[in-house]
């Protein structure tokens, strides 16, 4: 089987190589393994071990895979960016060469209907990364008008939240909300149709996917737990999406890497170091367009946790 090209196409694939540079029996940790295109492009590099965690439990089989390809260099645990602690247990170390993260929905999610992420065909209202918890439908049904809109607003960016809010509640007054398809319509309804060039219901499937998967949290506590494993001169690779996950990681390497306080100073940053997709790139794989790559290295420090406050993050 060629690795690399089933599923979903791994975004920026050369720049992140380029930023690791893998070598030689060192330890990466791939915390979005998704369909495995970046690790196996790290296995394939160079002798080194990769560590994979992935919150989502149907990219088990797919990793079954690399564990039979790959033998002891590859390990995989389902597992979230909070609980890199529990994995850095199980396998008895201390430090980790490089981490990537690569982070939003896969290909696979997205294409499957059943997962609901996609308001393109009918799907259940789903959303969930981890399959565990409220459904999208459920959240639907019960949230406050006024939060919904504070929802759809703080992760969606998006100016109209109060008139989709109230919207998506007088509806569900009437009918309950189920289907993608059935809530993408309710969006589009609010506006008349010459005012939007991408489908009027992008930004809030984005905001409720981001509510419900903790999105936001999960980022700033990868985040810090890169920072507190990653050995002297490792670095962190990160590939957002979202303008809001992106400004989440400005700050972070902001706060890492010049701190007025030079105590809290724990990255090396490249100053306004942003790597986006070539033409060719996005013309091949259009998914890419909005892709983001940053990286930052250790320095000597000593870390310790950041909190999404300090960053001038708060939950909606
Ligand atoms: C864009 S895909 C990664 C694709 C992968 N780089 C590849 O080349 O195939 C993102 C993956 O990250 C996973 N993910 C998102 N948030 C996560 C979290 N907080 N903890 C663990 N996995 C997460 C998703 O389930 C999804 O499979």
């Amino acid at each position: 089987m060629n690795f690399e090209e089933t599923g979903h196409k791994p975004v920026l694939l050369k720049e992140v190589m380029n930023a690791i540079k893998p070598k030689e029996n060192e330890i990466y940790f791939d915390a979005t393994f998704g369909n495995g295109g970046y690790t196996s492009k790290l296995l394939e590099a160079s002798n080194c071990n990769v560590i994979a965690i992935d919150q989502d439990p149907s990219v088990q089989s797919r990793a079954k895979e690399f564990e039979k390809r790959y033998g002891e260099r590859f390990k995989f645990f389902k597992e979230k960016f909070s609980g890199i602690q529990n994995v850095m247990e199980k396998i008895q170390k201390k430090e980790i060469n490089s981490f990537i993260f690569d982070i939003g929905v896969s290909s696979m999610q997205l294409d499957n209907l059943n997962r609901g992420f996609s308001f393109q065909k009918e799907g259940p209202l789903d959303m969930r990364m981890n399959l565990s918890g409220k459904t999208a439908a459920e959240l639907i049904a019960n949230v406050k008008e006024d939060d919904l809109a504070n929802i759809i607003y703080y992760y969606g960016d998006e100016n109209n939240s109060r008139k989709i809010a109230r919207r998506i509640v007088e509806y569900r007054k009437r009918s309950k909300i189920t289907t993608t398809t059935e809530l993408a319509n309710i969006i589009k309804n609010c506006f008349p149709s010459k005012y939007y060039k991408k489908h009027p219901a992008t930004k809030t499937f984005q905001a409720i996917r981001i509510y419900l998967n903790n999105e936001i949290e999960e980022l700033c506590d990868g985040l810090n737990n890169a920072a507190r494993y990653l050995s002297r001169g490792g670095k962190i690779c990160i590939v957002s999406f979202h303008s809001i996950e992106d400004r989440l990681i400005k700050k972070f390497f902001q706060f890492g890497g010049d701190n007025r306080d030079l105590n809290k100073n724990f990255l090396i940053k490249y100053r306004n170091k942003v790597v986006k997709p070539s033409s060719r790139e996005i013309q091949i794989n259009p998914r890419s367009r909005s892709a983001k790559l940053r990286f930052a290295t250790r320095n000597q420090n000593k870390f310790t946790s950041v909190k999404l406050s300090e960053l001038g993050f708060e939950q909606a």
